[in-house]
């Protein structure tokens, strides 16, 4: 008989078919309360990142841009004021709780972007739809990252951009300041903030088990990607990696 296909789950090695479900009960989990813990973890830094994410992107009034993984929706409304009228944001997730609260608050800051429940790995949409595609903190949580990578740049359009933000490997003298945070304070954060200490602790070990900057750049060109740049922000705690479908 053969042997069931493996990855891992934060620390944890699990079977494939069960990545996607334990990743679903993290993200259930925390729907409610996934904002208010980005902001206190990261100081606010996060908005930051993802201002910066939309201004790399090129992306311009008119675009068609597809935020993948979008979750509660923080790059959708970022990109619908930049695409504006003319264009067209398409906020997608696989989790139907997280996509209700994305869904919510964009019809609260009344912004007209259709939320569409689906898996990265299997997007439905034509080939070279999107003038840009968007992964945050998605890729990370996603079970065959390589199909993931190529079917966001089958529905890029030539000369269309890719932009994965994401943890990454932070600068090695202050890997252990921030092992600290991530090990010690993170799931302490997590039980008093969103009861739920396991989910963060999941975050914590997931960084750790991501592809570094250049292994990724490498799996973003072997997706088929023709040029691929990217930039450490926050001394590498996060990586925005930015790829051109040529
Ligand atoms: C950390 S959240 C990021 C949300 C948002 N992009 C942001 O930057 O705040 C990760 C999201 O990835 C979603 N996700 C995980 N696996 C996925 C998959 N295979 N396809 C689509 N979304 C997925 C989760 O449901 C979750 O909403």
């Amino acid at each position: 008989m053969s042997e069931k296909a493996k990855t891992h789950f934060g620390f944890q090695t699990v079977e494939e078919s069960e990545k996607a479900r334990k990743v679903g009960e993290v993200f259930h989990s925390v729907a409610r309360k996934y904002d208010l813990m980005n902001d206190v973890m990261s100081a606010g830094l996060h908005r930051a990142w993802k201002r910066f994410t939309v201004e790399v992107s090129g992306v311009r009034p008119g675009d068609r841009v597809l935020d993948v993984a979008g979750g509660s929706g923080d790059l959708s409304r970022l990109f619908a004021n930049k695409v504006g009228p003319e264009g067209q944001v398409v906020l997608t997730d696989i989790n139907a709780s997280m996509l209700a609260v994305g869904r919510d608050r964009l019809i609260d800051a009344g912004k007209a972007v259709p939320a569409l429940q689906c898996d990265a790995e299997k997007l439905p949409f034509p080939d070279q739809y999107f003038d840009c595609v968007i992964v945050a903190f998605g890729l990370r949580n996603m079970t065959h990252k390589d199909k993931a990578l190529a079917e966001m740049q089958r529905v890029l359009k030539t000369g269309g951009r890719l932009l994965v933000l994401e943890f990454s490997q932070v600068w090695k003298p202050l890997a252990p300041i921030y092992d600290a945070y991530s090990f010690k304070l993170l799931p302490i954060m997590g039980k008093l903030l969103a009861n739920d200490a396991d989910s963060y602790r999941y975050l914590a070990e997931s960084i750790r088990m991501h592809p570094d900057q250049e292994t990724l750049k490498q799996m973003m060109l072997d997706a088929g990607l023709g040029k691929v740049d990217y930039y450490n922000l926050a001394a590498g705690v996060v990586a925005l990696h930015k790829g051109w479908k040529t």
